[in-house]
């Protein structure tokens, strides 16, 4: 097949591991015949330093036109500076809610090989493999008003969190959608003892809960749910968050994993699976950040990159052999102890960045 693919590198460690991934994606069209053509754009903080913003008329055009979007990390500490008025993390958010990205997946399945790396006890990883299911374009990230202003009596700051109706079932929706070809709980996070939009998500989980019978509905307030994540992980298995909420607990996810770097992410605009999926842009993260203490040392994992070009094979390009073979891939190189040192800590053959990706496409 022929399929069209935006890179966006991006800032950091970004370049550094899609670069991998991409050593990955010619492994894959080598072996099955199938031919990507690929666009590179520019996005988050290197984009402000050349085009003076994070997201230039060229990368939107570019993201418009493809199939799939392979995106990098943005952001680093000489775009942080809290007067400026444009920052890196604009250019994804300006993505993702300019395609209508607004179901993110991350999916966290501990590798029996990486147990150790885990700073928690083996017994409380067995057997976790969880999705959580983050709201990606609504909630406190995009809510009005947003501003910084002063008054006479000091600075204020001000975000909102406003769900409509419509969009908390969109994303309930494909919760349940995904529960139903896993193991059939959906764990709906929110704030309801506090918050008024957390109080109409879980009436309308309720409410769509009873379309799906057969799925087993449980509400967690988002503080127990940071909790039970390292009490019990094993014990989830769809997860459906308020953007912030998925934002916060997925950090924390990593850690049963093994490391930041380990986690891949697909956003979409449809249901996973759906034939609408397959028509529409979707974009494909892992969900660490540009890592600047790290960037230029080539020691950053690329695996969490890796495994999101894996989720884009399966559901942009529905090449379900494919992305199993990636995956698998994966499995085996860790399971021969091959190890960046985020992951290295139960000793393993200690690698950089470049040579784990070579490892990898040379198992597909
Ligand atoms: C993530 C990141 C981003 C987010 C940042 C870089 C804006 O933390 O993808 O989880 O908060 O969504
Ligand atoms: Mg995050």
């Amino acid at each position: 097949m022929k399929g069209s693919i935006a890179i966006l590198p991006g800032d950091g460690i970004g370049p550094e591991v899609v670069t991998e991934s991409l050593k990955v994606l010619t492994a894959v069209e080598n072996k099955y015949n199938h031919s990507f053509d690929l666009t590179t754009g520019r996005v988050g903080g290197n984009a402000i330093d050349e085009f003076g913003t994070p997201l230039p008329q060229e990368t939107i055009a570019i993201c418009q036109s493809v199939n799939a979007i392979l995106f990098g990390a943005v952001g680093g500490p000489q775009w942080d500076d809290p007067s400026r008025d444009v920052r890196p993390e604009d250019g994804i958010l300006a993505i993702r809610k300019s395609l209508g990205l607004f179901a993110n997946l991350r999916p966290v399945r501990v590798f029996p090989s990486l147990i150790n790396a885990s700073p928690l006890k083996p017994e409380f990883l067995e057997n976790v493999d969880m999705i959580v299911l983050r709201e990606l374009t609504g909630g406190l990230y995009f809510g009005k008003p947003k501003k910084r202003w002063t008054t006479t009596r000091g600075r204020r700051g001000v975000d909102t969190l406003k769900y409509t109706e419509a969009e908390i079932v969109r994303i309930l929706r494909v919760g349940f959608e995904l529960a139903m070809k896993r193991r059939k709980k959906v764990t709906s996070v929110d704030k309801q003892n506090v918050l008024e939009s957390s109080r109409l998500w879980r009436e309308i989980a309720i409410e769509l809960g009873s379309e799906y019978p057969e799925v087993e509905l449980e509400h967690m307030l988002v503080d127990n749910a940071a909790m039970q994540i390292i009490r019990n992980p094993s014990a989830f298995d769809v997860v459906v968050a308020e953007n912030t909420f998925g934002d916060i607990l997925t950090d924390e996810t990593s850690v049963l994993v093994g490391s930041m770097g380990m986690l891949p992410s697909a956003s979409l605009a449809a249901l996973p699976g759906s034939k609408q999926a397959l028509k529409t842009v979707s974009l494909y993260e892992p969900i660490h950040g540009s890592a600047p203490d790290i960037t230029g040392k080539g020691i950053a994992n690329p695996i969490g990159s890796i495994l999101s070009a894996a989720m884009m094979l399966r559901l942009s390009f529905g090449l379900e052999e494919e992305a199993t073979a990636v995956e698998s891939a994966v499995d085996r190189v860790l399971l021969e102890g091959y190890r960046t040192s985020d992951i290295s800590g139960d000793g393993g053959n200690l690698v950089n960045t470049s040579t784990l990706g070579d490892v990898i496409s040379g198992n597909i």
